[in-house]
């Protein structure tokens, strides 16, 4: 898959306190990032706020990023399943666009209010806003 099917969501600026001994970026800052990126993108696919990290596989750090870079972070679904949905990762500095890491695959899974996985009835990427979840998670779906 080409950078060029992800959209890019999400700017950082690489601050010191994100940076690790070598005083490049620290990959932990950066994973959390994607975590939370990754949370978003599934919560507005899959119409539910009560979605969780299933797996992540091998992460490439392709290269670094120092401070005062400008990078760009974006997802794009690659399969959505019974239950989960699988993204791919890609960050990259937003003015050289040199990748910085990829994931190729992120799974979340989608849960019931019982925190069991529950099929989510989705098939396809939507580009709209339409499956924002419309009530708040301590509440029951339609409660
Ligand atoms: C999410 C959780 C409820 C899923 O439970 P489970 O017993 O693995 O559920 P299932 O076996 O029914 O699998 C659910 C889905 O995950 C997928 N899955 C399970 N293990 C997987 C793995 N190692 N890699 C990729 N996908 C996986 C299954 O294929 C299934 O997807 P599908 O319905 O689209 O086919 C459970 O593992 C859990 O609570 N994990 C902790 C989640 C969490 O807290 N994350 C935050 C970070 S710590």
């Amino acid at each position: 898959m080409e950078s060029s099917d992800i959209t890019f969501r999400t700017r950082k600026w690489v601050r010191p306190e994100d940076l690790n001994a070598n005083g490049t970026l620290f990959g932990g800052s950066l994973l959390k990032w994607i975590d939370e990126e990754a949370a978003i993108y599934a919560i507005l696919q899959l119409g539910n706020g009560r979605a969780v990290t299933k797996y992540i596989s091998e992460i490439n750090f392709v290269s670094s990023a120092v401070q005062g870079d400008l990078i760009e972070m974006g997802l794009t679904a690659t399969k959505f399943g019974r239950t989960s949905l699988t993204m791919r990762a890609e960050v990259r500095n937003m003015i050289t666009r040199r990748s910085i890491l990829t994931i190729e695959e992120i799974v979340f899974v989608n849960l019931n209010i019982a925190g069991k996985p529950e099929p989510h009835g989705y098939k396809e990427i939507t580009y709209d806003r339409d499956r924002i979840p419309t009530h708040h998670l301590t509440e029951t779906p339609h409660g």
